[in-house]
Order: C-alpha cells, then sequence, then structure tokens
C-alpha cells in the first residue's frame, strides 16, 4: 500500500486535499493522471451499465435535496455507525469493525483493553442554506441514490422505460465518517457509480436479478484487468445489513489491508419506493410497487483496487500493468533526439494526429530507457519512437509496456492499431 501511496503523489494520481495547508482528514485531490484514470473508469462503466443496455437510463441529481428526502429514506434515523474509545490510549474505533478492533487489541497485548460504550454517529454532513435565520438545514446526500429514487415518476413520465428497467447514476457522495483511513478507502468524500434496476415485486425475480447483477459486476471487474485471485463475494449477516436493505453482497478485493469491500449488490425491496409513495402502473394498469435491486460500486475504491491490482515490480522495472482502457495515456510518442528537427517534426506530427482521438503523452527529455520507464510507471501501455530509419522509411518503433518488445510498423498505422486495443 505504502508504496501505491507514494506512487500516486509522485506520479500525480491523488493527493492529500489542501495538503499545503496540513491537508483535512478524509478527503483528497486527483492529479493529472489519477484524473484521466478516474475519467476512464467511470465511462467504461457507464458504457457497460447504460450506453449497450436496452433497459436502463442515465440520470444526474442534485447533491443537496429537500431534507424530507432523508426522513423518508430513513438515514436520519438508521445511518449511523457505533464508535468506541480505547480508554488505554483514547484512539477511536468503529465498532462493527471488528478485525480493526482485534487487530488493536493486539497491539496491547499482555493488558486487557477495556472501551468505552458504543456511541451511535449519524454519517450525514450538515449544510444550512439561505442567508436569513432560521437557515434551512440539511444535508449532502449521503448516498447517490435518493436522487434516483425521488425521480423515479419523472423518469416513468417521460421517457419509454417498462419494468424491468434501470436508472443509473454517477456522482459525489460525502459521509462524516469517524475514522476515515486506509488513504482513500474510507473518505469523507467519495464518487459512486450506481445502478437502481426496478422489477417486480416478486422473490423469483428478485433472485433473478439479484444473481444476474452480481455476475455482471464481477465480469465488468475482471473484464478490466482485475485479476480473479483478487476478487470474491461476501454476503452480509443479518447484523450487518443496512437499514434499506432485504438481503446484501459485497465484492471484495484482496487489499494488502485485507479483503476489502469496494461494490455492494443490495436487494432494497420496496423499502425506497414505498417510503417516498411511489408506485408503478403496469401495461394493464395494475399498480404496484417494484422492488429495487442495485448495483453500488466506490470510483475512488475501485480506483485505488486497480491501481494496487496493477502495481508490479521486479529487480528490474516498475510497470502498472493497467487495462489500456484505463491507463491514462493510451500511448507515447518520442522523438529519439530532441536536437534533430527532421526527426521532432516527423514525431510531432503523429503526436498531432493521434491526440484528437486518445490521450497521448509527448516526452523529449533524457534517453530513451528513461523515458520508457517513466511511461511504465505510469502504465502506458504504448511508446512510439521516431529515429534514424524513420526518416527513411517512413516506419516507427512500437514498444509494448508489458513485454518490453519492439517490433517496427508504419507511422500511418499507429493510430488504427492502438485504437483495435481499446476496442
Ligand atoms: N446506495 C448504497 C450504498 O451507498 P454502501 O455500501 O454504503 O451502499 C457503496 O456504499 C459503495 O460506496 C461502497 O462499496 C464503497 O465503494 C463506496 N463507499 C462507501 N463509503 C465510502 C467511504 N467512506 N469512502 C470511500 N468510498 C465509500
Amino acid at each position: 500500500m505504502d508504496k501505491v501511496v507514494a506512487l500516486a503523489k509522485r506520479r500525480g494520481f491523488i493527493y492529500p486535499s489542501s495538503e499545503i495547508y496540513g491537508g483535512i482528514a478524509g478527503f483528497w485531490d486527483y492529479g493529472p493522471l489519477g484524473t484521466e484514470l478516474k475519467r476512464n473508469i467511470k465511462n467504461e462503466w457507464w458504457k457497460s451499465m447504460v450506453q449497450l443496455r436496452d433497459d436502463v437510463v442515465g440520470l444526474d441529481a442534485s447533491v443537496i435535496m429537500n431534507p424530507e428526502v432523508w426522513k423518508a429514506s430513513g438515514h436520519l434515523e438508521a445511518f449511523t455507525d457505533p464508535l468506541i474509545e480505547c480508554k488505554v490510549c483514547h484512539k477511536r474505533f468503529r465498532a462493527d469493525k471488528k478485525e480493526e478492533v482485534k487487530e488493536h487489541e493486539k497491539e496491547h497485548a499482555g493488558k486487557k483493553t477495556e472501551w468505552t460504550e458504543a456511541k451511535h454517529f449519524n454519517l450525514l454532513t450538515e449544510v444550512y442554506l439561505g442567508v436569513t435565520e432560521p437557515k434551512l438545514k440539511t444535508y449532502l446526500r449521503g448516498e447517490i441514490t435518493q436522487g434516483v429514487f425521488v425521480n423515479f415518476k419523472n423518469v416513468v413520465d417521460s421517457t419509454r422505460v417498462k419494468i424491468p428497467f434501470g436508472i443509473a447514476q454517477v456522482g459525489k457522495a460525502f459521509r462524516n465518517e469517524i475514522t476515515p483511513g486506509n488513504f482513500t478507502y474510507r473518505s469523507r468524500e467519495f464518487e459512486q457509480m450506481e445502478l437502481e434496476f426496478f422489477i417486480k415485486p416478486d422473490e423469483t425475480e428478485g433472485q433473478k436479478w439479484f444473481d444476474y447483477w452480481k455476475e455482471q459486476r464481477m465480469q465488468w471487474y475482471t473484464g478490466l484487468g482485475m485479476k480473479k485471485a483478487n476478487l470474491r463475494f461476501r454476503d452480509h449477516h443479518d447484523d450487518e445489513r443496512a437499514h434499506y436493505a432485504r438481503s446484501a453482497t459485497d465484492i471484495e478485493f484482496h487489499a494488502p489491508i485485507g479483503w476489502s469491500e469496494f461494490e455492494g449488490i443490495h436487494h432494497r425491496g420496496e423499502w425506497d419506493l414505498s417510503r417516498h409513495k411511489l408506485t408503478y402502473k403496469d401495461e394493464d394498469n395494475t399498480e404496484y410497487t417494484p422492488w429495487v435491486i442495485e448495483t453500488s460500486g466506490g470510483v475512488d475504491r475501485s480506483t485505488l483496487f486497480f491501481l494496487l491490482n496493477a502495481y508490479h515490480e521486479d529487480d528490474k522495472r516498475l510497470i502498472l500493468k493497467l487495462h489500456p482502457k484505463l491507463a491514462p495515456y493510451k500511448a507515447a510518442v518520442f522523438p529519439l533526439l530532441a536536437n534533430k528537427e527532421e526527426m521532432v517534426d516527423v514525431a510531432r506530427k503523429i503526436y498531432d494526429n493521434v491526440r484528437g482521438e486518445i490521450m497521448v503523452a509527448w516526452d523529449d527529455r533524457g534517453n530513451i530507457g528513461k523515458r520508457y520507464a517513466a511511461q511504465d510507471e505510469i502504465g502506458t501501455p504504448y511508446c512510439i519512437t521516431v529515429d534514424y530509419q524513420s526518416l527513411e522509411d517512413g516506419t516507427v518503433t512500437l514498444r509494448d509496456r508489458d513485454s518490453a518488445e519492439q517490433k517496427r510498423i508504419p507511422k500511418d498505422t499507429v493510430l488504427s492499431l492502438i485504437k483495435d486495443q481499446l476496442l
């Protein structure tokens, strides 16, 4: 983990928020490369969940909503975490994170660790609106989900969706976490990518769609290069399910901090629509409250886990083996020598031609070995070098990140060759 945190800072993936003022716990900024990686993850998600499906439409709801939403959804009452404090060293822990609690007890080996009684803290972040008193007290959304439910009728009335169908959304959520930590893993501001899939209220349908979305989501991660050995499902026990869930399964990643959840598949039943008093009328005019199967992924946790999954170091090289679809730059273009005008001109033309369609880096500093190494550690799948031979026969070298093999290809085929890898 420490190595990935250091690489993320050094190469501009992730920085601590407001760092020059000492930072602020639970907040992170994405640098130039992190922004690209995160955007690629979100774009791939949108493509698979909305663009390629007939039964899902998109939504972009507001972060702040009428506070009544949070009363109806049950979050004001039940969206809490239990806080306990070690009476010996006054460190605070979430009582439901049993592994972390056990780990701490080991640190006090020999002495008996005494804990305070668990106190429950609500995770919603309060905001106050307006300029005159009394200001309106409301909340930053604690999950992006409620924006979908309160727009259920709008979407049904304004589009041609018919049950079963889904509404997908990507956006920021905020939780006043009592123990933020483990880099971006537990943040107070983070992004979610979620699908709320509406189905008939029927046990068989519920099980069918729950199983279907579990598999779809697992395949999406492995399709983007997550190693199967790094992934598993974990069913929630009865005492850990969120207040809205009838059943829940996490997708977990085998991280250095242990197996860690980064996506939840939840059977929310009729909880949300019934709380918002919303129903659906079938074609034959039968009215009912649909059930909901939800897939709720964390963009920040996925970004962290894609980085950890891709990190590869041996005695020769440090490589970020990111899937080409996720890599911040799809290729880098180099003139072998920065002071050879003809070489620079040819390389610049290739660069200008390619950058209209894909993210591509330019580098003409230092020796070529160092340039390759700099691209390997940020995950650039291909490097294209214009050398002496290029000036004679119009070919360039194409170097593969993972094998470090080079081959000569006609310079006009560079773009199509790279794009083939991205489709
Ligand atoms: N709408 C359902 C929902 O929000 P959740 O299990 O509370 O369910 C879903 O959150 C996902 O959001 C998690 O699997 C995780 O990836 C991400 N997430 C939740 N809390 C987070 C936090 N404090 N920091 C970073 N990501 C978080």
